[in-house]
């Protein structure tokens, strides 16, 4: 039984909030998908192509993006009970600008035109600007912030180097701004939005979801207490050391600062490795599948960084960065975040349904169960094709000629049963939803239908 004693769950938004950006995200992830089959070529070949910048946006505003800004709208009210200022609004319009700002990011890439440029750092400046005030005015309000509260403020600060920069970078790209150093503003900025933006917020909400939705031990609490804040010193310090002139005398103290990151992670990924082992329940599930081969990916990925900084690949750079590129963005987020989706769809629709119940104490219609709304055999079909799509698109990356289209292929067949799965579980709980209607009063049944 999920436990759900910490939670403030009356203070959840309207259900439409998240769910409408968990369903947008697996459609720029076919969009993205699509775009790797039919360009693909061009794209592997370099990680600087404007396709490959493109589809890298379609990943990482599209769907990362596009999902953590719904899990936080919903989150921030139900685990720090302290609800996000004008949600509909704020969901709305974030929603709203990040698909246009988005596909004009990628448009812009593939253009290189001034005026599309402009038109998508206009639209992603207010979504995130809006965002992170109104996400900010919930999280600094709270006078006793707990450990997940706290991680989740670091990861809107990094949220707002990542889009500085990579504004910065985009102003840079298309000539509008002389930008010195324009691929080491784009290493900070990938550096800060998938380990700080992406990868804080997954260990902070990772703390709170993974014993509740897992039935696992709580993290340790001395993991809990430091891990968020040393990576975030360690990537605040390797901002500086790569940044300031005076201190970039020397390249060892910035690795190190990435070492310290890097170690985070590794510390991270092994401790929810070990707590998932530890699971009191031992049914079979899904998730866990999308959990395990995340932190395996994390795994992976420190050590692929560790080996090129020790021995760095001559000739391979293109392969070590596109593979690092790869575990990090599709092993790691988008496997997390498909597992957390499998939960929180069906954990909402449950709850807000459960509500409606209690409301009208209405009992002659029966709630489903979590698991009835996305069953577990769809569910586990769609991670076979996410774990062989992941397989080839690694494998892409050093035999294009050979696994490109599978690869995209698998992706897009992945992420349409994803969009499936989500929808199949919406359509039940409109269905459920619909029955605990009371039906609207009839004509005699008015003031003056006296009867
Ligand atoms: C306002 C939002 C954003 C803008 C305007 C933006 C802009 C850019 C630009 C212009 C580049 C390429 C620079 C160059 O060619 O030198 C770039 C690269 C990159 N950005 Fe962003 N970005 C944004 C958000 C993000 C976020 C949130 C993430 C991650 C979560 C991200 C991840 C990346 C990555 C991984 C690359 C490198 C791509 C590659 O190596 O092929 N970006 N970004």
């Amino acid at each position: 039984m999920i436990n759900t004693v910490s939670l403030s769950l009356d203070q959840a938004p309207p259900i439409s909030i998240p769910f409408r950006f968990f369903l947008t995200a697996p459609l720029f992830a076919i969009g993205a998908g699509l775009e790797l089959l039919i360009l693909g070529d061009e794209m592997i070949a370099t990680r600087w192509s404007p396709l490959t910048l493109g589809l890298t946006h379609l990943l990482t505003l599209g769907v990362l993006g596009m999902v953590m800004c719904g899990a936080l709208l919903q989150m921030l009210p139900v685990i720090a009970g302290s609800p996000v200022p004008r949600v509909m609004l704020v969901g709305t319009l974030t929603h709203l600008l990040l698909i246009l700002g988005t596909l004009l990011l990628t448009i812009s890439f593939l253009s290189g035109s001034v005026v599309v440029t402009l038109a998508a750092l206009t639209c992603l400046g207010i979504c995130f600007g809006l965002f992170v005030i109104a996400a900010g005015i919930a999280l600094w309000r709270l006078v006793a912030p707990g450990v997940t509260i706290r991680g989740m403020r670091l990861t809107l600060v990094a949220l707002v180097v990542t889009v500085i920069l990579g504004m910065a970078a985009a102003l840079g790209y298309v000539g509008i701004a002389p930008i010195g150093h324009l691929s080491l503003v784009t290493n900070i900025h990938l550096g800060w939005g998938l380990l700080g933006w992406v990868g804080l917020l997954l260990v902070s909400v990772s703390f709170q979801l993974v014993p509740m939705f897992q039935i696992t031990p709580e993290y340790p609490s001395w993991v809990k207490r430091y891990l968020p804040s040393s990576v975030f010193i360690g990537l605040f310090a390797w901002l500086l050391l790569k940044l300031v002139p005076v201190m970039a005398w020397s390249d060892a103290p910035a690795q190190l600062a990435v070492a310290l990151v890097v170690s985070g992670y590794i510390l991270f990924s092994v401790t929810t490795l070990r707590l998932l082992s530890q699971r009191k329940r031992r049914v079979p599930d899904v998730t866990l599948l999308f959990w395990r081969l995340g932190m395996y990916a994390l795994v992976l990925c420190a050590l692929l960084w560790i080996g090129g900084a020790l021995f760095p690949p001559p000739d391979a750079a293109h392969y070590f960065s596109m593979l690092l590129g790869i575990g990090l963005i599709q092993g790691v987020a988008l496997s997390v975040i498909n597992g957390m989706l499998y939960k929180i769809v069906p954990f909402l629709c449950w709850f807000h349904l459960q509500n409606r119940q209690m409301a009208l104490m209405s009992m002659t219609v029966r709630v489903p169960h979590m698991k009835e709304f996305v069953t577990d055999r769809s569910a586990k079909r769609q991670f076979h094709l996410h774990l062989s799509g992941l397989v080839f698109t690694l494998a892409a990356a050093v035999a294009p000629l050979w696994f490109l289209r599978p690869a995209a292929l698998l992706f897009i067949l992945s992420n349409s049963l994803l969009l499936l799965n989500l929808a199949a579980a919406v359509q039940k709980y409109r269905a459920t939803f619909k029955l605990l209607t009371p039906p609207a009063p009839g004509p005699t049944a008015g003031v003056g239908g006296t009867g």
